[in-house]
C-alpha cells in the first residue's frame, strides 16, 4: 500500500498517550478476539492448573483467612473476574488488591464491581497507580497467595527485577498467572524495530521512554531468569492472529485498520506519523511474516500472529 503524503508528525510511543493507547487495545481486541481467547483459556484450563492446586495447598490452612490475590495492570477487570470467580468456588473469602494506573480503565472494573452480585465474599483494595509506584508503598512483610499479571509485563520495569519482586511477593506455596507474548508476531517487530517511536517525542518521559523498551519483553526473557533462581513453572501457549489483509489489498487503509496498526506497531498514528521509509519496511516485515491463506474467493488473506504464553509460576 503506497503511503499517503501527509505532514508527518514526530512518532510517539502508543505508551506515552493513555487514551489513544485504549482506542488502539479496544480495536486490538475486538479484531483479534484476544480476550475471548484467554477468557476461553481460563474457562476450561483454570480450575485445574490454578484453583485445584491453590485448593490443597491452602484450602484448609487459612481458616477463616481471606485468600489474598494480587492484581499487576489489572485494566478493566474483564480477565481478572474470571479468575477471582474460579477462585471463589474453593475459597469463600478472598481479598483482592488491584493495581491498575489508568483511571479510565480502574473505574471500568470499579462499576463492574459495583454491578456484579457474584462478588460477594470478595473485599477490594484498589491502587489506581503503577506496580512500581506500589512496591515502593507496601510494607515488606506483605505476601500474596495468587499473583495475577496478564498482558502487563511490558510496562512495570525490568525483567529481572520484575520477576524477583513478584516472587518476594508471594506466599510459599502461592503461584503467579503470566500472560505474556512468546517471540513471534507483534514482539519480533518490536525487535527488529526497536527504535519505531522512541526518536524524537517531545512528550515522553524518561518512565515512558524505558516502557517503549520494555516493551519487547516477552517469555523468552521470563523464562531463564525463573530457571536462574530455580523457579518452578507449567506453561501453556495461544495464538493471536489479525487479519491485516486490507492493508495489502486496498489503496486506503480503514480507521479500524489503522488502529488495529496502530497497536501492533506500539505507535501512535503509525501511517501518518513514521517516515515513508520505515513505513514500507514495517509493513514489508508484516508482510512476510504473515501467513497467508486463501480467501472465499481465492483471494489472499494475510494473518499476522502473535504467540502468547500462559506461565504458572509456584513458589
Ligand atoms: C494490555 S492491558 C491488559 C489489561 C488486563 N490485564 C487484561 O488482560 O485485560 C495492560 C494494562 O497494564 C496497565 N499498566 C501500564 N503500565 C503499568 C504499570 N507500570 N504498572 C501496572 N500496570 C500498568 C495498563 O494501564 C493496562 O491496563
Amino acid at each position: 500500500m503506497a503511503k499517503p503524503s501527509i505532514q508527518r508528525k514526530h512518532p510517539q510511543p502508543l505508551y506515552c498517550n493513555p487514551d489513544h493507547y485504549s482506542i488502539a487495545l479496544n480495536a486490538y481486541n475486538q479484531q483479534t478476539q484476544h480476550p475471548e481467547i484467554l477468557a476461553k483459556w481460563t474457562e476450561e484450563e483454570f480450575d485445574s492448573n490454578v484453583v485445584k492446586v491453590l485448593s490443597e495447598k491452602f484450602g484448609d490452612k487459612l481458616d477463616d483467612q481471606p485468600l489474598r490475590v494480587l492484581g499487576v495492570g489489572s485494566g478493566e477487570g474483564n480477565q481478572e473476574t474470571l479468575q477471582l470467580m474460579k477462585l471463589k468456588t474453593k475459597f469463600s473469602r478472598i481479598y483482592a488488591t488491584v493495581i491498575e494506573p489508568s483511571t479510565e480503565r480502574i473505574s471500568k472494573y470499579q462499576e463492574m464491581v459495583q454491578k456484579c452480585s457474584d462478588i460477594a465474599g470478595i473485599e477490594y483494595k484498589w491502587h489506581n497507580q503503577t506496580f512500581q509506584e506500589f512496591v515502593r508503598s507496601i510494607e515488606p512483610e506483605q505476601k500474596y497467595h495468587f499473583i495475577t499479571i496478564v498482558r502487563a509485563m511490558y510496562y512495570v520495569g525490568k525483567v529481572e527485577e520484575t520477576v524477583k519482586k513478584l516472587y518476594e511477593l508471594l506466599e510459599p506455596g502461592g503461584m503467579i498467572f503470566m500472560v505474556i507474548q512468546a517471540d513471534s508476531g507483534m514482539s519480533l517487530l518490536a525487535k527488529t524495530f526497536p527504535r519505531l517511536a522512541v526518536e524524537d517525542t517531545p512528550t515522553s518521559t524518561t518512565e515512558s521512554y524505558e516502557v517503549k523498551t520494555n516493551y519487547l519483553i516477552t517469555s523468552t526473557d521470563v523464562k531463564p531468569v525463573l530457571s536462574k533462581y530455580q523457579i518452578d513453572y507449567t506453561q501453556s501457549s495461544y495464538e493471536i492472529s489479525s487479519d491485516l489483509t486490507t492493508c495489502f489489498t486496498q489503496d486506503e487503509m480503514t480507521p479500524a485498520t489503522n488502529l488495529l496498526l496502530d497497536f501492533i506497531t506500539m505507535t501512535v498514528k503509525f501511517q501518518e506519523s513514521v517516515p515513508d521509509k520505515i513505513f514500507n519496511q514495517v509493513m514489508d516485515f508484516i508482510k512476510r511474516n504473515s501467513r497467508v491463506k486463501k480467501g472465499d474467493q481465492g483471494d489472499d488473506k494475510y494473518y499476522f500472529d502473535t504467540e502468547c504464553d500462559i506461565l504458572v509460576i509456584s513458589k
